[in-house]
């Protein structure tokens, strides 16, 4: 154990992303391109053409440092959102305005409140400022919102509410949010993460971001990792009122968002094409990756986002087990034992011979 640091630092787990390729290549022998990844969420589709062709233009000027102020960034989401551009706050991800929301709102001592089986950040910024978290049980692996607004104390500066949710995929109707934004005082701050918003099917789908005019403590936090195709490059954006958004970009390191990614996001978020043909093979791969669970007879979790959680034992060990069974045949998901769910894998919804693969590799791990 190091003798450096705070303790609330030294007692912090690291965050555990999904394997890259190339080390479950080596450590089990396999050829690179034999495997499939489905561990983090990320787009089966890529970067969009359109954001190629953009940043193949950005990367004449990489001499210079980018615009520290986003402005083309910020003026297109200000268009797409009907906000003005400085309700926005631009991240490295969206993982960066989480992290910058616990830094500007919250000091050492004081409260965080969030869900079981909540995205896992939630708990990471929240340590990385020394705050005390109240994690709220879920119900059916979702937010339990009443118990959230319930569990709020004196000291409580900051909520984070995941919609839809990761690990778990749940969702919350925009009358429930809402609901529950009237009962937060006003002087706590609602982190919405949206990271899925754009997989929602159009019945589900809500403008949260008009909800900031009525909401002063209320920050929605958006992403050009998933639906967009960006994982790679890092932005992510949030929108707030101008004292909460001031705020934010005084703690922003202030190159947080590189050239390459300020203009492949703009050239995405104009790509309409390229995000419909993602929501399609997704509800295409949804159905068949639950077709299969159903055939298995595993339990998930109904999903709202662009993967799944399925329970593949009664046992503790069996997300582990099952997990290094899927490895070994070069199928790459995420075990989500740390999150509390040792029974469970996620699976992120790939092209339809990637969600083959995975299905015919976990049959052969639960034979
Ligand atoms: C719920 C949720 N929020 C935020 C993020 C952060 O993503 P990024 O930093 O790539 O925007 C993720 C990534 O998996 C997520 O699942």
């Amino acid at each position: 154990m190091s003798k450096f640091g705070p303790e609330y630092v030294r007692a912090i787990a690291p965050y555990q992303a999904g394997k890259p390729i190339a080390e479950v290549a080596r450590e089990f022998g396999l050829d690179e391109a034999s495997i499939v990844k489905l561990a983090s969420n990320e787009n089966p589709f890529g970067v969009p053409a359109s954001s190629q062709a953009a940043m193949t233009k950005a990367a004449a000027d990489l001499g210079r440092y980018p615009d520290a102020n986003g402005f083309e960034l910020k003026a297109a989401l200000s268009t797409r959102y009907d906000v003005p551009a400085d309700w926005i706050t631009l991240g490295n991800g969206s993982n960066d305005i989480l992290e910058i929301a616990a830094h500007a709102f919250v000091q050492k001592g004081e409260s965080v409140v969030f869900s079981q089986y909540s995205f896992a950040v939630y708990a990471l910024a929240t340590q990385g400022v020394g705050a005390r978290a109240i994690v709220v049980p879920a119900v059916e692996y979702g937010h339990d919102l009443d118990a959230m607004a319930a569990a709020i104390e004196a000291d409580t500066r900051l909520l984070y509410v995941a919609n839809p949710n990761n690990p778990t995929g749940t969702f919350i109707g925009a009358a429930q949010v809402e609901a529950f934004l009237r009962q937060v005082p006003s002087n706590v701050i609602v982190v919405l993460d949206e990271a899925y918003n754009e997989y929602l099917a159009p019945e589900h789908q809500f403008e949260s971001a008009s909800w900031v005019r009525n909401y002063p403590n209320l920050v929605v936090s958006r992403t050009f990792s998933k639906a967009y195709g960006l994982a790679g490059l890092r932005v992510g954006f949030a929108i707030a009122q101008p004292p909460v958004t001031d705020l934010m970009n005084r703690i922003r390191q202030p190159f947080n968002v590189n050239s390459l990614a300020q203009a492949a996001a703009i050239a995405a978020l104009d790509d309409k094409q390229f995000l419909e043909k993602g929501a399609r093979n997704n509800a295409e791969g949804y159905r068949q990756m639950t077709a299969a669970f159903e055939e298995l007879g595993l339990d998930y979790v109904p999903s709202f986002g662009n993967f799944v959680l399925v329970r593949v034992g009664d046992d503790d060990g069996a997300g582990a087990r099952v997990n290094l069974a899927l490895l070994r045949q070069g199928v790459i998901v995420r075990p989500v034992g740390s999150y509390g769910l040792p029974q469970w894998l996620r699976i992120s919804i790939g092209l339809p011979h990637e969600n083959a693969a995975f299905i015919a590799a976990l049959k052969k791990a639960l034979a």
